[in-house]
């Protein structure tokens, strides 16, 4: 297993302050900044676009991972390549030539994920892993953060992690994370946790200490505790 990586979610964070918030996460000890792109269409909610991660990347060195629940897809990933995106996502389900999506971010020379809603099946992502650097299963319908964890994804995960085997491809959970609900997603087989209200809930003071615990969760619950 990779060592986990803990990417909070700024839908969560102050919009007024984004640049601040962003660096604020960084020095509590995020080791990714998830990025949440809505465009009204593939979910009900609207949020950011390419120009928001532009203004956002020289106040952080961290790996930006965008998660863009927009269909389509494919108009926009240069943009967000050339606006400073790391890792770039796009689902399953937003469009019909999801392998075309991957091929094309890979072609940017960008990480490529591939994500799956709580009702799609695992195999969905099966004839996709050759050409994924991750895979997002989302543990609550996406669109709006603070929802409620779905354990009915951590089915899901099994699987992919089952799928993925050896080969060195992130899964990510996506929904309801927090110190609790990590250690479900871990044993489940998950490795990269974003966590939105979990980590911005509870004010800049608390941030750090919001991380550790997430991230502890997520070592204790795969026996990867460093604190024996
Ligand atoms: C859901 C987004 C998530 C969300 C997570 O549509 O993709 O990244 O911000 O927020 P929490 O952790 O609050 O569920
Ligand atoms: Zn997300």
């Amino acid at each position: 297993m990779l060592p986990p990586v803990i990417a909070p979610s700024i839908l969560s964070a102050d919009f007024s302050r984004l640049a601040e918030e962003v660096r604020a996460v960084e020095a509590a000890g995020a080791d990714w900044i998830h990025l949440d792109v809505m465009d009204g269409h593939f979910v009900p909610n609207i949020t950011f676009g390419a120009p928001v991660v532009k203004a956002l990347r020289p106040h952080s060195d961290k790996y930006f991972d965008v998660h863009l629940m927009i269909a389509p897809a494919d108009p926009y990933l240069a943009a967000f390549a050339q606006a400073g995106a790391d890792g770039i996502t796009v689902h399953a389900e937003a469009g019909p030539h999801i392998h075309r999506s991957l091929q094309t971010i890979r072609d940017l020379g960008k990480r490529a994920g591939i994500a799956i809603n709580p009702g799609t099946p695992a195999s969905a992502v099966e004839p996709l892993l050759d050409i994924v650097d991750l895979v997002l299963v989302m543990t609550v319908n996406p669109g709006f953060g603070g929802q409620s964890f779905l354990k009915s994804s951590m089915e899901t995960v099994s699987r992919v992690r089952a799928m993925v085997a050896g080969r060195d491809i992130r899964i990510e959970v996506d929904g309801g994370i927090d110190a609790d609900t990590v250690r479900l997603a871990s044993r489940a087989g998950a490795d990269t946790f974003v966590a939105g209200n979990a980590v911005f809930g509870g004010g800049e003071a608390a941030y750090a200490e919001r991380i550790s615990a997430i991230r502890e969760g997520a070592e204790g619950a795969s026996g990867r505790s460093l604190s024996v």
